[in-house]
C-alpha cells in the first residue's frame, strides 16, 4: 500500500460542514417562479386531477394563494388563464377584460412588489386548441404574430412585469418587442420560450389549462426532441429579436440543452420544470416509492448545475419551505 499513489477525493466529503464549503451549486428561493392558474366564476378552487396540490383559482380565491407565495419569499409568479369563452382566434387572450388581464390587475394591486409574468399564447383561448390562427387545417405564422403582439400589449397594460411568449411561431419575439415598444412599454422585458420542444411532458398542464389541440399535434411549431443544434438557432434568433431571458422547456430531459444554450448565449436562462416532470414525482412519492423532498431538491439542483439561473416549477412553494426550514 505504501507506494500506491491515488487522489483522496473523500477528504472533502467527510462532514456536513466540509461538504457545504465545497458545494458548487446552491438552490435559492430567489431562483423560483411559481405558476398560477386563474379561472372565471367565483368560489372555484379546483385541484388539477393529474397534478396533486395544484389548483385553478377564481379571482375571489386567488389572493390567498398569492399571499402564501409572497410570504414564502418567492419573487415571481407566472399567470396562466383558463377562460370560459373560446373562439377560433382566441380573442379572450387579448381582451382587456380577459381572465389573465383581470388577474394581473388584481394581483399587482395587492402585491406591487411581486414580479408578475404573463404567459403569452393563444392555445388556452382558441376553440381548436392550437397556438395560432388556422386556415385549411394549417397553423398560419404571420397572421398569428399580430394577435400575439396585441395579447402582450394588453397584458402589459394590465400591469404585467414580464411577457413570456410560449407559442413558437417564428418572429414572435420581434413582433411582441415591436408591439410593446410602440405602446410605450419599452421597459417590459421578454422572457421567451425560445427553446420549446414538442413534448409528452406537457400532458398534465393541458388538463390544467384545458388546452389540448382538438386535431393533430404541435409538431409543426414546437421542436423535435431529437434536435440540439436547432436549439442554438432558436436561441440565436430570439436573442437578435430582443429577448431578455431564454426559457428551455422541458427541463429534466433537456439538461444538455440548458448547458449549451447558457454557454452559447450568456443570457439569463430559465428552466421550465414542466407538468409531467412534476406529476411523475408526485405519483411516485404518493405511492411511497421515492422521497419527494430529496428527489425534488436533487432535480432542481441539477437544473441549476446545468446552467439555469431561474426555475419555473410547480414545486416552488414546497422548495421555498424546505430551504427555510433546513437552514
Ligand atoms: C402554452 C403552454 C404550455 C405549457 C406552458 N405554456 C402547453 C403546450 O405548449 O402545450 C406547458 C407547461 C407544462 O407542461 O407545465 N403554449
Amino acid at each position: 500500500m505504501k507506494d500506491l499513489h491515488f487522489k483522496r477525493h473523500r477528504r472533502l466529503r467527510q462532514s456536513a460542514s466540509m461538504r457545504s464549503m465545497v458545494r458548487e451549486t446552491q438552490l435559492h428561493t430567489d431562483d423560483l417562479i411559481y405558476p398560477i392558474f386563474v379561472t372565471e366564476g367565483t368560489n372555484e378552487k379546483n385541484e388539477v386531477p393529474s397534478m396533486p396540490d395544484v389548483f385553478q383559482f377564481s379571482l375571489d380565491l386567488v389572493d390567498a394563494e398569492v399571499d402564501e407565495v409572497v410570504s414564502l419569499g418567492i419573487p415571481a409568479i407566472i399567470v396562466f388563464g383558463v377562460p370560459n369563452e373560446k373562439d377560433d382566434v382566441g380573442s379572450q387572450a387579448y381582451h382587456d377584460q380577459g381572465i389573465v388581464q383581470k388577474a394581473i390587475r388584481q394581483i399587482k394591486a395587492n402585491h406591487p412588489d411581486l414580479t408578475v409574468i404573463a404567459d403569452t399564447c393563444l392555445c388556452q383561448f382558441t376553440d381548436h386548441g392550437h397556438c395560432g390562427v388556422i386556415e385549411g387545417g394549417k397553423i398560419l405564422n404571420d397572421p398569428t404574430l399580430d394577435l400575439l403582439a396585441k395579447t402582450a400589449v394588453s397584458q402589459a397594460k394590465a400591469g404585467a412585469d414580464i411577457i413570456a411568449p410560449s407559442n413558437m411561431m417564428d418572429g414572435f419575439v420581434a413582433a411582441i418587442r415591436h408591439g410593446l415598444d410602440e405602446a410605450g412599454f419599452e421597459d417590459v422585458p421578454i422572457m421567451s420560450y425560445a427553446v420549446k420542444y414538442s413534448s409528452a411532458f406537457y400532458g398534465p398542464f393541458r388538463d390544467a389549462a384545458h388546452s389540448s389541440p382538438k386535431f393533430g399535434d404541435r409538431k409543426t411549431y414546437q421542436m423535435d426532441p431529437a434536435n440540439r443544434l436547432e436549439a442554438l438557432r432558436e436561441a440565436e434568433s430570439d436573442m437578435e429579436e430582443g429577448a431578455d431571458f431564454l426559457i428551455v422547456k422541458p427541463a429534466l430531459s433537456y439538461l444538455d440543452i440548458i448547458r449549451e444554450v447558457k454557454d452559447f448565449s450568456g443570457f439569463p436562462i430559465v428552466a421550465y420544470n414542466v407538468s409531467g416532470e412534476y406529476s411523475m414525482v408526485k405519483a411516485a412519492s404518493q405511492n411511497g416509492w421515492i422521497n419527494e423532498k430529496e428527489i425534488v431538491l436533487e432535480k432542481l439542483t441539477s437544473m441549476k448545475r446545468a446552467g439555469a439561473d431561474l426555475i419555473l416549477t410547480y414545486h416552488a412553494k414546497d422548495v421555498a419551505r424546505w430551504l427555510t426550514t433546513d437552514k
